[in-house]
């Protein structure tokens, strides 16, 4: 008898020390909660707005995402995913400065995180997103999306450079048309644009990926050499298009979204480059002439729908 009664005894002391231990658990989660909340708050990301994805985007801040300059060694650095790049994809800051990251999507939910540092965000279409940031370790930072967005999700990366001499190497905005004779310079440009908005999907071999996303290789200058089909592959890049199409008797039926928010210049960059990478130049038809940022000017806002230029593709006189 004496010894169950010890036994009980003892049992209770263990039960009791085990309540007081998981409690004190507890609290010191929620001290360390509110400490981490406390000092790296300013990492997190923090809701700037909610609206409809157009109007997020029309916004002062997204309207032209990148990098703006606010002074007293403060920068912000707006960026927009979409499936599947960051736009822009790649920045280059300045080591020590405070970053103002301003964040949305344009499609679905993406994730934005930067290996190495805090920065880790979700990003929801309609949600505007802000966190501050300074880079001390100059170097190379990769944005990988970590939220699967759809087929390409893999290769959806950025890049941000982080450098100590940054005025050197400042060129903030990428407005400026390249001196018109030096043709490598827009392939150079082209081949930039693309890396960062295209690859992804099209592949660096612009080969594709056969019934996910079609090939640019060989397709593209069928299309240029096409009646209307100029117009069309500068619609295309603004619009984007949406339908199920047939290439090299491949079946196809995605959606690839526009790129207007891409200037002129980087647009025509990317039409020229596209169009005589891969030994594509030596398909284009005879005379073939290059883009110019006025053509790709010339052809926007007319509010097409990527439905819209699928129609636009039905009429011309491919023969496939
Ligand atoms: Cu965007 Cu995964």
């Amino acid at each position: 008898m004496s010894d169950s009664g010890n036994n009980h005894d003892t049992i209770e002391r263990f039960e009791r020390w085990w309540i007081v231990f998981s409690g004190a658990l507890i609290a010191v989660f929620v001290v360390l909660l509110f400490y981490a909340v406390y000092t790296h708050s300013d990492h997190m990301g923090h809701a700037e707005a909610r609206a409809p994805v157009d109007e997020i985007m029309a916004g002062e801040i997204f309207a032209s995402p990148g990098l703006t300059e606010l002074g007293d060694n403060r920068f912000r650095l707006a960026m927009v995913a979409q499936a599947f790049s960051f736009q822009p994809g790649d920045v280059t800051l300045p080591a020590g400065a405070e970053i103002e990251l301003h964040l949305t999507s344009r499609d679905v939910i993406h994730g934005l995180q930067v290996p190495g540092t805090g920065i880790n965000v979700e990003l929801i279409p309609g949600e505007h997103v802000s966190l501050r940031y300074t880079f001390d370790e100059p170097g190379d930072y990769t944005v990988v999306c970590n939220q699967y967005c759809g087929v390409a999700h893999h290769n959806m990366l950025g890049k941000i450079r982080v450098v100590d001499d940054f005025s050197a190497t400042a060129e903030l905005t990428t407005d400026e048309e390249p001196p018109a004779d030096t043709q490598t310079s827009w392939m150079e440009r082209g081949q930039q644009v693309y890396d960062q908005n295209c690859a992804a999907c099209h592949q660096g071999s612009g080969e594709g990926i056969p019934g996910a996303f079609p090939p640019l290789r060989r397709h593209l200058p069928a299309l240029a050499g096409a009646e209307g089909g100029r117009d069309y592959l500068v619609d295309m890049v603004l619009y984007g298009i949406s339908g199920p199409i047939e290439v090299e008797g491949q079946a196809y039926n995605g959606a690839m979204p526009g790129s207007a928010q891409l200037s002129d210049e980087d647009l025509a960059a990317l039409l020229n480059y596209t169009l005589h990478a891969w030994e594509n130049e030596e398909q284009l038809p005879e005379g073939f002439e290059s883009y110019s940022a006025d053509e790709i000017d010339s052809r926007r806002g007319q509010q097409l729908s990527p439905a819209d230029v699928f129609e636009r593709r039905q009429a011309l006189p491919l023969d496939q």
